[in-house]
């Protein structure tokens, strides 16, 4: 029981987030373009899984060292058969402050009362138009945007605090910022911009596809004045802003523009039961063998206390002195929920 585990920049071990599952049924382009993972695309079978109950040990572990966050995330995390249970079993461990769930929103509406029951602390769920056609088009299935904004009035009416996650890419959507701030100001859930960032292997990523933070920030403040907002827990991801005069705000996520490594804190466990310590890590540690083979909580606990104590990412902050040329292989966003 001792919580503070820190990496070689002596950053803490606070946040895990947890994909389980590698599917989902939009194709972002940015995120798992329908070229790549197409209808031949292997995901992962059922029994590479983790279990719920191995998922519970994991956490209940992981809590021991000083996690406090717990974030569900996918591919599209609604997806997993009985995700509630999960849930319910995560808000029963002790020292667990906080479970959020990442989606897109499609399967929400029907599960808002049993997250409810399952003690879900609030709900993310990433919309990048408002624009029905742009929104088809940008999730890659043609789905369209209003069942989405109605399963968030449901989250919302049964009392989920809700953020809205937008990826903004120049020259896709960046006409949709205005009208998404509009709206959601006056829905009163925090919105945040993240710029496009360069996560895994097949979206493509160039700078030039980004829009830096600041030039979103200076837009909207032109209509509708803004000022900054204290961050609400130490190396929060968004800087935020408030409406000047009300309590709607917003969010940045500027990866790439304004690095936010030296306070990262965040774990990414995969569904199949790999450890990252980056979402942009070039592998994973293996915690599924040692679980299935016997592995006491002990044992495991020093397994997670040696990988964090030899952390040394900062991705985000090295990324643009990186050797062009020199490619290495990074895990895909699906397998570790962004
Ligand atoms: P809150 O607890 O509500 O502040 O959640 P969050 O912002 O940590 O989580 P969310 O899943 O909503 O993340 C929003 C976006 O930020 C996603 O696109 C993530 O990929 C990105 N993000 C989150 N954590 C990191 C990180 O450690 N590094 C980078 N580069 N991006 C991150
Ligand atoms: N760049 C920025 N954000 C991304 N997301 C997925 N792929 C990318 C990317 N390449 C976002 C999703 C979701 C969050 C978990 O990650 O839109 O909101
Ligand atoms: Fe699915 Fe989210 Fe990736 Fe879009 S960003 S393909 S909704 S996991
Ligand atoms: Fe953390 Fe890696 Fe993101 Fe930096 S790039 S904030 S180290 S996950």
């Amino acid at each position: 029981n001792s919580p503070n585990v820190l990496d070689s920049y002596e950053r803490p071990l606070r946040d895990l987030r947890i994909s389980v599952t590698d599917r989902c049924n939009f194709r972002c382009s940015y995120c798992m373009p329908a070229e790549i993972f197409g209808p031949d695309f292997e995901f992962l079978p059922k029994n590479k899984l983790l279990s719920f109950e191995e998922l519970e040990r994991l956490v209940n572990i992981f809590s021991k060292m000083g996690v406090e966050k717990i974030r569900i995330t996918g591919g599209e995390p609604l997806l997993r058969k009985q995700l509630p249970e999960l849930i319910h079993k995560i808000s029963l461990v002790e020292g667990i402050k906080d479970i959020a769930l990442t989606t897109n929103g499609t399967l929400l509406k029907k599960f808002v009362p049993q997250l409810n029951e399952a003690k879900l602390d609030r709900v993310t769920v990433s919309i990048d138009s408002l624009d029905d056609e742009r929104f088809k088009q940008m999730n890659g299935i043609g789905y369209g945007v209003k069942p989405i904004l109605e399963a968030i009035d449901a989250a919302d009416k049964s009392g989920f605090p809700i953020k809205i996650n937008m990826v903004v890419k120049k020259g896709v959507n960046e006409q949709d910022i205005l009208p998404m701030a509009k709206y959601f100001k006056q829905k009163g859930h925090t919105l945040r911009f993240i710029e496009f960032m360069d996560v895994g292997n097949s979206n493509g990523w160039k700078l030039d596809e980004v829009v830096p933070s600041k030039k979103i920030l200076d837009l909207i403040h032109k209509e509708m004045p803004l000022e900054p907002v204290e961050e609400n827990y130490f190396g929060e991801v968004a800087k935020r802003y408030r409406y000047k005069g009300t309590k709607a705000e917003i969010g940045f996520i500027s990866s790439v523009t304004q690095a936010f490594c030296s306070s990262c804190t965040r774990a990414r466990l995969s569904a199949e039961g790999f450890l990252y310590t980056c979402l942009f890590a070039t592998k994973g540690y293996d915690l599924r063998t040692p679980l299935r083979e016997g592995a006491t909580d002990e044992e495991i606990e020093e397994i997670i206390r040696q990988i964090w104590n030899n952390r040394d990412d900062r991705y985000s902050e090295i990324r643009l002195n990186e050797t062009p040329g020199i490619k290495k292989s990074k895990i895909e966003m699906s397998h570790i929920g962004g």
